[in-house]
């Protein structure tokens, strides 16, 4: 009788101070202490279109049309963005007819400006921009692109150029550059007399996961913050001491009974 009190008591005792125990220790840092806000990122649309790619001649034309100052003067000094369509290399060099060739230096300007919208859109914002029957681009007035979204692949339609987004080159408000497979060519420049399409040939990418695009963002690669070792050790205190309380509850329980 005396000895089980006596082991009830020590047992109160070893109770009562474990849970003092796990007081004291310090709080579980839950949250990870908050990464400085990033700077707001000035894009500087030459570099990222040397270094991707390669877009060596759609960047040969954003210079030598100077649309490059007007892209660079949306990104830099506009809450609204920009979203520019680039074509790869070889999408110019299959261009065989109708080609860039006979179009005057202001026609050539207007074709580069109609690869951009005045606005910011992320890829899942295109399932609201296919809502919309034509999406007015730079190049302003009949100059206008319809979009579809196709289960997650964004396609576009110029009337002369159908394609879709490859790669999302860069995709950060206020600036996104997504890579596509055909130069786009307005009607507004090469008329309605569109020919009929060729027959569709089989197409080799059946599985859907190829066909979303990858992102390439340089941001996307940066590492997420590691986990303090302070924070993680007293947690661990801390459950030890819950797992204590339990054990020794339930051992008291049982000597009571
Ligand atoms: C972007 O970079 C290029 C080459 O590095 C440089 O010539 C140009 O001045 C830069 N443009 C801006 C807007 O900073
Ligand atoms: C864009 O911003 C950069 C960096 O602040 C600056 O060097 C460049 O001249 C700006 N360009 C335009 C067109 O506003
Ligand atoms: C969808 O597009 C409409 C205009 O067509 C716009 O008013 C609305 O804010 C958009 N919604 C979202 C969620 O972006
Ligand atoms: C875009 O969609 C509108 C409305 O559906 C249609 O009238 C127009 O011809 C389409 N334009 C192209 C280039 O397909």
């Amino acid at each position: 009788m005396e000895c089980s009190m006596i082991f009830l008591v020590s047992n109160i005792v070893l109770l009562l101070s474990s849970s003092a125990l796990a007081k004291t220790a310090s709080p579980p840092s839950l949250s990870p202490t908050p990464a400085p806000a990033p700077a707001p990122d000035f894009v500087n649309l030459t570099d990222l279109l040397t270094v991707a790619g390669p877009f060596h001649t759609f960047l040969g034309l954003l210079q030598s049309t100077k649309v490059i100052d007007t892209f660079q003067n949306q990104a830099n000094n506009t809450d609204e963005g920009i979203t520019i369509f680039v074509p790869k290399d070889s999408a110019f060099s299959a261009l065989k007819k109708p080609s860039l060739s006979k179009l005057t230096s202001d026609e050539i300007k207007q074709v580069i400006l109609f690869h951009a919208l005045p606005h910011f859109y992320a890829l899942a914002d295109f399932k609201n921009l296919s809502q919309t029957s034509s999406t007015p681009t730079f190049a302003g007035g009949d100059y206008t692109l319809n979009f579809t979204d196709d289960s997650g692949t964004v396609r576009l339609n110029s009337g002369w150029s159908k394609t879709k987004v490859t790669s999302a080159v860069h995709a950060t408000d206020p600036v996104a550059v997504y890579q596509v497979d055909r130069v786009l060519l307005p009607e507004a420049i090469f008329g309605t007399d569109i020919p009929p399409a060729p027959a569709p040939a089989p197409t080799p990418d059946i599985a859907p996961a190829a066909d979303s695009p990858t992102e390439h963002s340089a941001e996307s690669r940066s590492s997420s913050p590691s986990s303090t070792p302070d924070g993680s050790s007293s947690y661990k205190i801390i459950s030890y001491g819950i797992w204590c309380n339990l054990v020794l509850a339930t051992f008291g329980v049982s000597v009571l009974l």
